[in-house]
């Protein structure tokens, strides 16, 4: 089978590396990649956000299965392009894709669906929201209703704080996603995520994760893409798996296909828990970013003929094989990240990390420049291990970390801390 890719992130590393493991690939492509990726497959430069370059692009190469890695794509609609094209998609239609796309949409449909999540209040202007805030309190959870690549939530700890959030989104400082608000109650409790894939019907659990937002060891500091992550989250355990497919996905999934957009791709629900039940955070339609990493490290070559049942509609019959590992991956990120930072720095001593099935690092925003790999993006390196414990996992991916010689790069020393 001829594979695309689409992405150039430490997930669609991930990915490629879980794919190119299965003896069904002939021929992967990843389109744009990244240094990392280019080790391992092709790399093209392609605009993937553009639907009809996409479709072109696969009958030039004779590509016969796509996976799309984030979620702009799919939000433009590629999805639905390639399958007009009659290619095989993984990866939610534009419709389906407002999961995430528009955080408002996800509320109607978990009103609609009785899932459990925040109350919540929806507005198109500020005057109606401040008075929602006024009569609710603090803390609460003002968030911008579009896409805002992971900022446009901002939890209010003071009735002063939600009303300049509410000011600063429709005043424009998140462009367009915030020209809609939804308010919501604060919800207390640990936070974990869970991973489904879909076929438009079935849902199949495919591990779940805890990822690390803030930039800074103890939690501290600002909101990041995520600087580490392992899998699996011992608080999301069977019976609270069990309730959120019972409570949240499965009702999602029948709603969704009763409005005729069925739902088919990974579906990647962050579920608050407390004292065992799982409420909605908030769907993603794509894998998370590193949550990615430690999923295909677990699930390794399966996860292609995983996602080829979803796209095929396979679900129902299709199984897991699990294994009673651990995987646990630390983001590398260069230094001021995730304010701002320098490009261009060298990156030594990857070869000595010994790549095998319980090793791995996985590039996010690397280059290739005069025969060295160079630092191109905030999050640049996700050093990934797996073990028969998380301790085991933990250890290896640190012992790694340590042989990495880039003195322009950082990462937090106490991924795992919860569970460790
Ligand atoms: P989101 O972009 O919706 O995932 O929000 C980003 C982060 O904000 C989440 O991962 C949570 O940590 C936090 N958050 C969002 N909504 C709530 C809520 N209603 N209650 C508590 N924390 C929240
Ligand atoms: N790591 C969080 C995300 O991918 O949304």
């Amino acid at each position: 089978m001829n594979i695309l890719i689409l992405g150039g992130g430490g997930r669609e590393h991930a990915l490629a590396w879980a794919v190119m493991q299965n003896p069904k690939c002939d021929k992967l492509i990843v389109a744009p990649g990244n240094a990392g990726i280019a080790q391992i497959a092709e790399c093209a430069s392609l605009n993937i956000e553009d639907g009809a370059a996409v479709v072109n692009f696969c009958e030039a190469e004779s590509i016969e299965f796509v996976i799309i890695g984030p979620e702009a794509p799919l939000a433009a609609g590629v999805g639905d392009r390639l399958r007009e094209a009659v290619l095989l998609v993984f990866g939610p239609s534009k419709a389906a894709a407002q999961l995430e796309a528009s955080k408002s949409f996800t509320k109607e449909i978990c009103d609609a669906a009785n899932a459990p999540t925040a109350a919540y209040g929806h507005f198109t202007e500020a005057e109606k929201a401040i008075s929602y805030v006024n009569e609710k309190g603090a803390p609460i959870v003002v968030k911008a209703d579009g896409l805002a690549a992971g900022k446009g939530v901002i939890i209010a700890e003071t009735v002063a704080e939600a009303h300049a959030a509410i000011d600063d989104m429709f005043g424009g400082a998140f462009g367009g996603a915030g020209a809609e608000v939804v308010i919501e109650e604060f919800m207390e409790g640990e936070e974990a995520s869970f991973f489904v894939l879909c076929d438009g019907e079935t849902a199949l659990p495919i591990g779940t994760a805890q990822d690390h937002k803030r930039v800074g060891d103890g939690d501290t500091g600002p909101n990041t893409g995520g600087m580490g992550a392992y899998s699996p989250a011992p608080v999301l355990t069977d019976a609270v798996a069990e309730k959120a497919l019972d409570d949240i996905i499965r009702p999602t999934l029948r709603e969704m296909a009763a409005r005729g957009m069925p739902y088919q791709g990974v579906l990647y629900a962050g579920l608050m828990i407390k004292d065992g039940e799982p409420r909605l955070v908030e769907y993603n339609v794509r894998f998370g970013d590193p949550e990615c990493q430690v999923l295909m490290m677990r699930l390794g070559a399966q996860a292609l003929d995983l996602m080829q049942a979803a796209a095929e509609g396979r679900l129902a019959d299709a199984r897991v094989n699990w294994a009673g590992d651990h995987a646990l991956t630390v983001v590398m990120a260069a230094k001021g990240y995730p304010g701002s930072y320098e490009k261009g720095s060298v990156i030594k001593g990857l070869e000595s990390c010994g790549e095998d099935s319980f090793h791995m690092v996985f590039h996010a925003g690397t280059g290739e420049s005069g025969g060295h790999i160079v630092a191109t993006g905030g999050r640049v390196l996700n050093v990934t291990a797996r073990g028969g414990s998380l301790k085991e996992a933990a250890d290896r991916a640190y012992g790694m970390v340590d042989r990495i010689d880039w003195p322009e790069g950082f990462c937090r020393r106490d991924i795992g801390w919860r569970s460790l």
